[in-house]
């Protein structure tokens, strides 16, 4: 028999306890950085050095950082259920903790593409980005993020695979950006829905959902065991 589906959304929350910072909590990104300054396409236009600089600083961090349990516990699933991780994050901590299957709707940090040509996309080696590098049709490379402002092209593939959930785990995001905070309207009528999240999280568009008022690092690990014990 094929494995039950589990489609897990994850934000930031989720890497919050390897020590990455959130952005909407007190003390997150956005009360240090102004959006408009640094992610979006006008920023890019204006100051670029600016932008990767904001995006190099990120980058560094994330080779400071190691995944934490709720990452190990998402990858311990995978023993019985057919797991596919949908994230808002552009960090790498999923893979890096094992996890087979990983989607990134917002981009990846450690990647950038060219400014002329989406499809040129690159591993950067190390963390820096320096004006100057280039891509293979000599335009300036820009660090593979989705700003404000630009198309997340990968939410119909997304959309899709939530179409296909039996069960659904949405953990650590605020759900304020759209179109990723719409996609849980996707999985099937009766899908379980769980939302992992210390804080309130406004989920009135998500009806019968099941709340776990935990931090990641313990609220996914006890529910992936539950979810792990209800099959032989
Ligand atoms: N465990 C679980 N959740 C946590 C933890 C934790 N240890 N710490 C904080 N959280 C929760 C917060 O309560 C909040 O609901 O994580 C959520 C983080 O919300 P945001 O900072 O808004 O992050 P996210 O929802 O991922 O942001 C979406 O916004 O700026 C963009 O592109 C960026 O992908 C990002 C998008």
């Amino acid at each position: 028999m094929s494995k039950k589906r589990v489609v897990v959304l994850t934000g930031a929350g989720v890497s919050a306890e390897s020590g990455i910072s959130t952005f909407r909590d007190s003390g997150g990104l956005w009360e240090k950085y102004d959006i408009s300054e640094v992610a979006t396409p006008e920023a890019w236009e204006r100051n670029q050095a600016l932008v990767m600089e904001f995006y190099n600083q990120r980058r560094k961090q994330l080779y400071e950082v190691e995944p934490n349990a709720a990452h190990y516990a998402l990858v311990k699933l995978e023993e019985k259920y057919d797991v596919r991780i949908i994230t808002q994050n552009v960090d790498d901590l999923h893979e890096r903790a094992g996890s087979g299957n990983v989607m990134h709707l917002h981009g990846e940090l450690k990647k950038v593409r060219s400014s002329v040509d989406e499809n040129l996309v690159y591993e950067l080696e190390g963390w820096k980005l320096k004006k100057g590098d280039t891509c293979e049709k000599g335009s300036q490379l820009r660090p593979h993020i989705v700003w404000f402002g630009e198309p997340v092209h990968m939410i119909p593939k997304a959309a899709e695979l939530c179409s296909t959930a039996d069960i659904c785990i949405i953990i650590g995001t605020s759900l304020n950006v759209y179109p990723a905070a719409g996609l849980v309207g996707y999985t099937p009528p009766g899908c379980p829905v769980y939302l992992i999240d210390p804080a309130e999280v406004n989920v009135l568009h998500i009806p019968g959902v099941k709340l776990i008022r935990e931090k990641a690092g313990t609220g996914t690990v006890t529910l992936v065991n539950e979810l792990l014990n209800q099959l032989p």
